[in-house]
This record gives C-alpha cells, sequence and structure tokens, in this order.
C-alpha cells in the first residue's frame, strides 16, 4: 500500500461553540486536500477535537453534567459545523474516544519504559486557565503576568516530567537542514530563535488526579492524568494507528487496533495545519516526541496566522465576533470559503470586516465569475440554441498559462496566489466579452463564424475554471459543470485542459451563480 498524503488541522478545544478562526483553518487544509485529490494523489484528511482538560471539566461542572456528556453534546455541534463548511475530512478524532486513549496509554508505556520521564517536585506558579506552569521569566517588566494566564496561583506539586533539553542541538540541526519543515520562512525563524536563546525546559506531562480528574490516567500510575497536550498531540498518529497504520504500530507494540477497517499507509504527515499560537507544540515538543518514539517526523507544519474582526481581538464579552454559520446560511459557504482564503495568505494575520466581505463577494464573486458565467451561457443560449460551436482556441493559451501556475501554487500550498491567477482567466475572459462585444455580432450575419469562434472562447473557459475552482468553491464548481451539462465532475484538475467542450454538445440552463444582493 503505498503512502497517502496525510494532512492534519489543530484538534480544537471543544468548550464553546466554533467561530471564524477554527473555520479558516478547517477550511484551508480542506482546500489544500481537495486540491491534491484533484490533482491525483490519495489524501487523508484528520481533523477533530480535544475534549480533556480543566477547562472542559469546569465548563461541564457549570453546567451540571459530566464533562462526557458536556463533550458529546458539543461534539455533534462540531460535526455539523464540518459539514456546514463542507470539509472532507476521512476521519474525525475525539481523544475521549477508546481508540485514542488506549494508544495514548500505550505510548506512555512505552516511553515510560524507555526510562523517558522521571518525577520530580515543583514549587513555583501555576495558570490554572492555561494549564501551564510560569516562571520568573514570564512575568512583564511591571512584574505581572500576561491577563491571557488569568490568575496565577503557586503550587508545589509532584509530577512526572519529560526530558526535553538532550535533544535540543539535533533539533536545531534538524530545522537548519530542512527549510520546508516550518512554514513560511519567519515562523521557521521564530522556532529556531526561540531554541537558540533558551534552554529548554523539561516538559510536566501529568497532573496530579486529585487536581484534575478529566484526562487520560497514566498506565504506570493511577494517581495522575496526562497532561493535555501530551494527549492532544498524539491525535495525529493514534488514528493512523487505529487505521492499521504499519510505521506507527511497528513502534507501539502494546496497542492492538480494534476499529481496524482498511489498511492505510500514513504516517510521517506531509502537512499538519496549524495557528500560530501552538507553534512551540507542534515545533518543539512534538518532535522530540516523535523521536523519542522512535518515529519520523512530520514533513512540514504549516502555521497561518489570526483574525480579528475590525481590527480588533474577537471576543464574545465585546460583541465583535464573527459567527461563520451565520455568514453561510446568508451568503452560502462557497462565499465564505472564497473570502477568506483569498483575503489572507496562510502566515500573516488577518482582518475581517464586514464591508470587505460584500465587496469582494459584489466584485470577484458576483460581477466577476457570476456574471462571466451567465452571460457566456446566456449567450450561447439565446444564439445558437446552448449547441457549442467547432473548438476555437483564442484564449487557450491564457487559459494554459493560468492552469500551469495554478496548479504550481497549489502544489505550494499558496492557495490565495492560486485564486489570484485564476482570476486573471475570469477578468481576461471578461475583458474579451467587452472586447468581441457578441451581441453586436448576433446582429450582424456577416459575423456568424466569428460568433462561433468566441461563444467557444467563452464557455470553454467557464469549463477550465470550474476544474480550476473545484477545490475552493466546490458547490460552485459543480453548479458550472451542471449548467453546461459537461460530463464527469469538475474535481480532476487534468481536466483543465482546453477543448474539453466538444462541438455539437448541448449545455444545460444558465442560472446566476450568487445572487447579487443590496448592500
Ligand atoms: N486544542 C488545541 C490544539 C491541539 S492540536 C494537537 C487548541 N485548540 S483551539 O481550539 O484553541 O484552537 C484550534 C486552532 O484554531 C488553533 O490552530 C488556533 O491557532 C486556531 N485559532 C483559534 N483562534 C483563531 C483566530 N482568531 N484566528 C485564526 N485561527 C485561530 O489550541
Amino acid at each position: 500500500m503505498s503512502k497517502m498524503f496525510y494532512i492534519t488541522t489543530a484538534i480544537d478545544y471543544v468548550n464553546g461553540q466554533p467561530h471564524l478562526g477554527h473555520a479558516y483553518e478547517k477550511v484551508i487544509t480542506d482546500v489544500i486536500a481537495r486540491a491534491r485529490r484533484s490533482l491525483g494523489q490519495d489524501v487523508f484528511f484528520l481533523t477533530g477535537l480535544d475534549e480533556h482538560g480543566q477547562k472542559v471539566q469546569q465548563a461541564a461542572q457549570a453546567e451540571g453534567k459530566t464533562p462526557q456528556a458536556y463533550c458529546d453534546g458539543l461534539a455533534a455541534d462540531w460535526l455539523a459545523f464540518a459539514q456546514k463548511l463542507e470539509l472532507t475530512n476521512n476521519d474525525f478524532v475525539r481523544t475521549t474516544s477508546a481508540r485514542h486513549k488506549e494508544f495514548v496509554q500505550a505510548i506512555l508505556a512505552k516511553l515510560h519504559a524507555a526510562g523517558e520521564f522521571y518525577t520530580a517536585t515543583y514549587k513555583g506558579f501555576y495558570s490554572p486557565k492555561e494549564e501551564t506552569f510560569l516562571t520568573e521569566k514570564d512575568r512583564r517588566p511591571d512584574g505581572t503576568f500576561d491577563p491571557a494566564y488569568g490568575q496565577v496561583i503557586e503550587l508545589e506539586e509532584t509530577n512526572y516530567w519529560f526530558k526535553l533539553q538532550a535533544h535540543q542541538q539535533w533539533l536545531i540541526d534538524y530545522i537548519e537542514a530542512n527549510p520546508s519543515f516550518v512554514q513560511p520562512d519567519y515562523r521557521r525563524n521564530e522556532v529556531l530563535g526561540f531554541l537558540k536563546n533558551n534552554t529548554l525546559e523539561d516538559l510536566c506531562i501529568s497532573r496530579p488526579l486529585a487536581r484534575l480528574n478529566w484526562g487520560i490516567p497514566l498506565p504506570f500510575d493511577k494517581d495522575y492524568v496526562t497532561y493535555v497536550w501530551f494527549d492532544a498531540l498524539v491525535n495525529y498518529i493514534s488514528v493512523p494507528a487505529a487505521h492499521g497504520d504499519a510505521a506507527v504500530l511497528a513502534t507501539t507494540s502494546g496497542y492492538q487496533p480494534s476499529t481496524i477497517n482498511s489498511q492505510l499507509s500514513l504516517w510521517p504527515a506531509d502537512i499538519h495545519v496549524i495557528g500560530k499560537d501552538i507553534l512551540k507544540f507542534h515545533a518543539v515538543f512534538w518532535p522530540i516526541m516523535l523521536k523519542a518514539m522512535g518515529l519520523p517526523l512530520p514533513k512540514q507544519i504549516l502555521v497561518h496566522g489570526w483574525w480579528q474582526k475590525d481590527g480588533a481581538k474577537m471576543s464574545k464579552s465585546t460583541g465583535n465576533v464573527v459567527d461563520p454559520v451565520a455568514v453561510i446560511n446568508e451568503w452560502g459557504v462557497d462565499a465564505f470559503r472564497f473570502y477568506v482564503v483569498r483575503e489572507l495568505a496562510i502566515g500573516p494575520d488577518g482582518n475581517w470586516t464586514d464591508a470587505g466581505f460584500k465587496s469582494r463577494y459584489q466584485a470577484e464573486l458576483a460581477n466577476g465569475l457570476g456574471n462571466l458565467v451567465n452571460r457566456s451561457l446566456s449567450m450561447l443560449k439565446r444564439y445558437r440554441n446552448g449547441i457549442v460551436p467547432t473548438r476555437h482556441d483564442e484564449l487557450a493559451p491564457d487559459a494554459a498559462k493560468v492552469i500551469a501556475d495554478t496548479k504550481a501554487l497549489l502544489e505550494q500550498s499558496d492557495l490565495q496566489g492560486a485564486l489570484q491567477s485564476i482570476w486573471q482567466l475570469v477578468n481576461r475572459a471578461n475583458q474579451y466579452v467587452d472586447q468581441t462585444a457578441p451581441f453586436k455580432l448576433a446582429k450582424d450575419p456577416a459575423q456568424t463564424q466569428r460568433l462561433d469562434e468566441v461563444l467557444y472562447n467563452l464557455v470553454e473557459s467557464c469549463r477550465v475554471l470550474a476544474v480550476l475552482l473545484y477545490p475552493f468553491i466546490p458547490q460552485t464548481a459543480a453548479k458550472i459543470f451542471t449548467q453546461l451539462n459537461a460530463s464527469g465532475t469538475p474535481d480532476k484538475f487534468s481536466a483543465a485542459t482546453w477543448g474539453g467542450l466538444q462541438a455539437g454538445h448541448a449545455i444545460g440552463d444558465p442560472a446566476p451563480l450568487f445572487p447579487r444582493k443590496d448592500v
């Protein structure tokens, strides 16, 4: 079984409803997954939920529910959300599932037996909100801790620790030798800067049961549960293990997959898509955990920025949140997917404004793509009874360039660049309508052949565009294919080759793709 292209998202904390930030990450990952499938790769796309930890325990308590009942209720909402976004994930992990918990315990047992853990008593500061220990170095210049840590308490506690320091130089060398391991480059430099300027402190991997019971019990000490990050990161391999991935199972003899449904070859992951706030966990702790387990590292950690709304942090208390479900209900899932990918490259921070969203909808979707498809198909209907004329190649070179550029950009996960490239063809074809003025040609019997040529170039451009756009706006791509009555589906990039529409083919009925709205 040849290795699949394995791509993951971060798994979301299940202590509230999904927001724009969660939606963005899942959409960009889905676009990459769909693009790779379209380009002919076998893809496995994993997303899911991070359900353990203090915050969940407290939120459940506040609602008078058991943590599991609380998680089950919210998990249903998050699953529905994944569908609303049109995600094509192949599995959905929940860290409270038996398959995940058993695997985490097998890993813990293995690392414990290998002497990777030790116990030590810690006395110092702790942030219950962030579930993290703090040191003097974490104090701000005025002596206080960042409000993000919430109330900081003093604590004395014995725990299990994972040895990190011995691997510090190895990790620096690895990241220097593998420039694409962390992308974009400035995130890679951030990790290298951190590793070169700090001595890595060992990672506390347990929490005493007396303080936190909503976690996976350590298999070698019943008085403790696993620290939530040690549990969460392992999802990237627990799911492959559950599917019988030989590379992962080879290192965890204690684990027997019970939910095995096929033999998949997944690990190492090709891309972990994550937000900038969890870079250290993925680019420092996770590689060292994998090294200790004897597993190869993921090929890439692709780090996206954070969305704000109207230039400010999104926060429920101030009311400036973007509710992706409300946007999708009003404008359609493709408009949402298009906006977030087109507006923000994968890397920098972004800013959502309702005005910006509406303006891209009007200009690029309704007046750009929608208008092109609608007038091209309507003219073919009106002037040629919907029958495709003889092939003509006037726009073929423009299309060929856009196809080649888009392919290269998709292979680099430059999704914003790919949309910009595709819109060169949208704009070129719209300009072609204005230049050739088919409505005038139609009035002149001497221009019959010229009108045939123009109409062919337009409808064939629409067909090629549907294929190029499929990973981004799949519903729209399907609608264009339906309106063209084109054979097959738009999900194979190889179909983006000029000349697919045959002379004599009868198209279907045109209908507006993006209804204009009074805004
Ligand atoms: N559970 C951890 C991740 C464990 S991965 C093994 C977590 N969960 S989270 O729900 O807080 O965040 C999930 C993802 O959403 C993260 O990648 C995070 O960066 C992303 N985002 C959360 N808010 C965001 C924005 N405002 N904008 C963009 N992405 C943001 O961290």
